[in-house]
């Protein structure tokens, strides 16, 4: 028999989900937040109610665990994030969490004993709105942050990753293993929907570079300081947010750049500010380009302080380098989607994901379901019930190939 997901039990578990962290239209539940706390709470309860094993790690990485029959081999992963934006919709991580404990009740209700084990993950600060770098917790889980640099990381009040793990119980100790990883997430972008495809197979993701910058100038009297003598850092970050933009344009090939933090100091409508925080966000899908765009940009911000005479200080928080997912899993994600008989095409992820940093230790594919307009990241983020149910069967069609081998 071919199965398929539960689309109501499932729509129901994303809708009770979506209003934990509600604020007006939107959702926050920003890393480790209280309401981060009450979205990890229920779905841990959720967990629980399946009678799945719950494993909490070192950076509070959450795995619900069913065992398979054959439990010499490492589970197969699915799973995404439930943190969230400050202003989000209700799709973002939580589809790809939600989609994976479908799968597992789904299993549980038809009682099927699998051969290798099924978990389902929730990995911490996707996002990297709070605490830097984003992918926080499947960058500690695949090594490729060590966890006391991950617990040090403190939001703009000075709280530290650790002290929120503490705070909210999720400072865990355990360990766990991947043997594959699979992830469901709404496309965030425009493709899908212009195109009115049902299903995108996601064969890699784009590379991520994230800065933290600060010009320094000097503050004076708004009335008194003359043109000719002022150092106006906001001026210059404003003037470098233009070149940025001229210069994502120059590189082309789909490369994007966003100043999506600027902050004055003082801030105050009657002072030419003397200081500018601000951050830099370049993504890029060519290794190469991604490599060259990365220099430019930091040439460009170097080069922009000192046209305008100002101090400058850059940190660079995120190199997240483009990826390739493994042909097996993309040609198994592309053969089930054709299965399910949905329209599809073959594409890459403008967005980050943790499966960026899974696909260094064990084979991973993505699955992209239409978001409406292209919108994420905002409280218009939309997708139908029928895309997130197609995606769900797809993804359950894989993990019952690679779980079972059915
Ligand atoms: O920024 C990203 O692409 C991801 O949503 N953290
Ligand atoms: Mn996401
Ligand atoms: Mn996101």
């Amino acid at each position: 028999m071919k199965r398929l997901v539960d689309g109501d039990r499932l729509w129901s578990s994303l809708m009770e989900m979506g209003q934990v962290g509600r604020e007006g239209d939107g959702v926050n539940r920003l890393a480790l937040n209280d309401a981060n706390k009450q979205g990890r709470e229920l779905f841990t309860g959720w967990l629980r109610d399946e009678g799945l094993e719950v494993r909490v790690d070192r950076i509070g990485n959450i795995f619900g665990v069913r065992e398979g029959a054959d439990q010499g081999e490492p589970p197969i992963v699915v799973g995404s994030h439930l943190d969230t934006v400050s202003e989000a919709g209700v799709f973002d991580g939580a589809l790809g969490v939600l989609s994976g404990l479908e799968i597992v009740r789904l299993l549980n209700q038809d009682d099927v004993e699998t051969r290798r084990g099924v978990a389902v993950a929730a990995f911490t600060n996707e996002e990297g709105a709070r605490f830097q770098p984003d992918m926080m917790g499947s960058m500690v889980f695949t090594g490729q942050l060590d966890a006391e640099t991950a617990w040090a990381a403190s939001d703009d009040g000075g709280v530290t990753v650790k002290d929120e793990l503490q705070r909210i119980g999720y400072l865990g100790e355990d360990e766990f293993n991947a043997g594959h990883y699979l992830e469901l997430h709404v496309e965030q972008g425009p493709v899908l929907h212009s195109e009115g495809l049902e299903v995108g197979v996601v064969e890699g993701v784009q590379g991520m570079a994230w800065w933290d910058g600060e010009y320094k100038g000097e503050a004076n009297h708004a009335g008194t300081t003359p043109l000719h003598l002022r150092r106006d850092a906001l001026l210059a970050a404003a003037d470098l947010c233009c070149r940025l933009r001229e210069k994502a344009e120059e590189l082309g090939h789909g490369s994007v750049v966003t100043m999506g933090r600027l902050h004055p100091k003082p801030d105050i409508r009657n002072v030419v500010p003397g200081g500018a925080f601000f951050t830099v966000d370049f993504r890029q899908y060519e290794r190469a380009l991604y490599e060259v765009g990365q220099r430019q940009v930091v040439k460009l911000i170097e080069e922009t302080s000192e046209r305008h005479g100002l101090e400058r200080h850059l940190v660079q928080t995120v190199d997240a380098k483009p990826v390739r997912f493994d042909r097996g899993m993309v040609e198994l994600v592309e053969r089930k989607t054709k299965e399910l008989g949905l329209s599809y095409n073959v594409m890459h992820s403008g967005a980050g994901h943790d499966a960026q940093f899974m696909s260094h230790v064990c084979p991973t594919a993505m699955i992209f379901v239409p978001s409406i307009g292209g919108r994420s990241h905002c409280p218009e983020e939309r997708t139908l019930k029928a895309d997130c149910v197609n995606g769900a069967n797809v993804l359950l069609r894989c993990v019952l190939e690679l779980s079972s081998g059915v």
